[in-house]
C-alpha cells in the first residue's frame, strides 16, 4: 500500500492548555493527595472514562509490516500490551488479521488463528470487535490478484469469503469495515486497482454489503476510508453513493473515518459537519484508524509543542464524534509507538500514537481520557435534568 497523502488545510490550531507530563501507564496518585475521580483505578481507563455505550477501541497489532519487524508477535508475545490492551479499551480492531492476505491465504483454505484469537480475548475482556475488512484493493493475496478467473468465479470466490467470515463470527463483531477504500482522491470509484469493481462492475460493492448482512444480520455495516474526514470530494462521492444504496434498500449502515492524520497538515476542521450530514441520512459514523504522526527532529524525539499540538489534533478528532449523536464508536490505530505503522510507511514521520515505545503515557492520551470523562459527566448532568422534568 502507498503512504497516504493528506489534503493540506490551511488551518492553524489553537494550542492546548495541556498538561505535558509523561506519566507510567501504572502510575499510582500522588500520596498524601486525594486521588481526582479520573485518576483513582478504575477512572484510570480510557474505556471506563467513556460515556455509556461510547467504544473506545484500537488496532490490535499483528500480521502487516510486524512480520518485517525483529519483534515477535505483539498480541501473543507482549504481556505489557496485552494487558494494557484488555484494560483501555472497549473495542479492539484487527490490524490485519482479517484482511484476505492473512485469513484467506490459498484459494480453499482459511487461516483464523490470529483471528480467532483475538475475537475470544474480545469476550473475556467485555470487548466488542469491529471487522476489517471484506472489499478492498489492498492486502489482497497473491492466488486472488494473479488468478485467473472467469467473472463469475470471481463472484462466487467473493460471495463464499464474505459468508465464511463473516458467518464464523456472527453475533462477536459489531461493526464491519465491509468496503475499505473503494474512492480515489477526486471521488472516482478506483476501478483499476480495485479487482471486485475493475472484473465485476460497481455493483458487487452492494452485493457485498447484502451478503454480509445475510451472514450476520446484527451487524452494522460500514464504509471505511482516509482523507474523507472532511467535506471533500471524495467524502461527496461516499455521500452520493450511500444515499444511493439507502434508497435501494441496500444494508449499508455506517460511514467511518480512519482519521490518519499528521502535523504536516491542518485538523480537518469540517470533520464534525462532515459526520453530521451522514448521521442525518440515518447512518452510524465512526473514527476507526486515528493517528497522529509527525517529521521527527534529528535527535528522534517530539518536541513539547509537537506533543500539544498532538493531543490538540486527538481531542478535537474526539470531540467531534462525541457531538455526533450515532457516533459511538472511536478507534486509535494502536496505543503504542512500538508497533505503529507509521514509522514504516512514511518516511521521517512518527510518534503517532498516544503512549511512547516504553508505554509512557503522551499528553494525547490524557487529552483523550479527560475529554471523556468531561463528556461522562455532562450526560450524567443531563439525564438527571431529564429525570425531574
Ligand atoms: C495498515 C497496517 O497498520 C499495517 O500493519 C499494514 O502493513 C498495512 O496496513 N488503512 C487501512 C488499514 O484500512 O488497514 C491500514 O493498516 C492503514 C490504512
Amino acid at each position: 500500500m502507498r503512504p497516504i497523502r493528506l489534503v493540506t488545510a490551511a488551518l492553524a490550531t489553537a494550542a492546548l492548555s495541556l498538561p505535558l507530563v509523561v506519566t507510567p501507564a501504572t502510575a499510582a496518585p500522588p500520596s498524601g493527595h486525594q486521588a481526582a475521580p479520573h485518576s483513582n483505578a478504575k477512572f484510570d481507563r480510557l474505556r471506563s472514562a467513556a460515556p455509556d455505550g461510547f467504544h473506545v477501541g484500537t488496532a490490535v497489532a499483528g500480521g502487516g509490516h510486524h512480520l518485517e519487524q525483529d519483534y515477535p508477535d505483539p498480541f501473543t508475545s507482549d504481556r505489557e500490551y496485552r494487558k494494557l490492551l484488555g484494560k483501555q479499551f472497549s473495542s479492539v480492531s484487527p490490524e490485519n488479521q482479517m484482511k484476505w492476505e492473512f485469513i484467506h491465504p490459498e484459494q480453499g483454505r482459511y487461516d483464523f488463528g490470529a483471528a480467532d484469537a483475538i475475537v475470544d480475548f474480545a469476550k473475556r475482556n467485555k470487548q466488542v470487535v469491529r471487522g476489517h475488512t471484506l472489499l478492498w484493493h489492498s492486502q489482497n493475496p497473491e492466488w486472488l490478484e494473479e488468478g485467473d478467473f472467469s467473472k463469475e468465479e470471481l463472484r462466487a470466490i467473493l460471495r463464499e469469503h464474505i459468508t465464511t467470515v463473516v458467518g464464523r463470527y456472527a453475533g462477536k463483531i459489531q461493526q464491519w469495515d465491509v468496503a475499505n477504500e473503494i474512492f480515489d482522491e477526486q471521488g472516482n470509484l478506483r476501478t483499476e486497482e480495485n479487482i471486485w469493481i475493475r472484473e465485476l462492475g460497481p455493483g458487487i460493492v452492494a452485493d457485498a454489503f447484502r451478503w454480509a448482512h445475510q451472514a450476520d444480520p446484527k451487524a452494522k455495516l460500514f464504509f471505511n476510508d482516509f482523507n474523507v474526514e472532511d467535506i471533500n470530494a471524495k467524502s461527496d462521492a461516499y455521500y452520493e453513493l450511500t444515499r444511493e444504496l439507502l434508497a435501494q434498500g441496500v444494508p449499508v449502515h455506517g460511514f467511518s473515518v480512519q482519521s490518519h492524520l499528521s502535523l504536516r497538515y491542518g485538523f480537518p476542521g469540517s470533520l464534525e459537519e462532515n459526520l453530521r450530514r451522514f448521521d442525518k441520512l440515518g447512518l452510524e459514523t465512526a473514527i476507526t484508524e486515528l493517528d497522529v504522526r509527525m517529521d521527527l527532529p534529528a535527535n528522534g524525539k517530539p518536541t513539547k509543542a509537537q506533543l500539544r499540538q498532538q493531543a490538540d489534533y486527538y481531542q478535537r478528532a474526539l470531540s467531534a464524534c462525541l457531538a455526533v449523536e450515532d457516533c459511538n464508536s472511536f478507534t486509535i490505530w494502536g496505543f503504542t509507538d512500538k508497533y505503529s505503522w507509521v514509522p514504516v510507511f512514511f518516511e521521517g514521520e512518527g510518534s503517532a500514537t498516544v503512549m511512547t515505545e516504553d508505554f509512557v503515557r503522551k499528553p494525547a492520551f490524557h487529552a483523550l481520557k479527560s475529554t471523556l470523562w468531561d463528556a461522562k459527566k455532562a450526560e450524567e448532568k443531563d439525564r438527571k435534568k431529564g429525570r425531574k422534568h
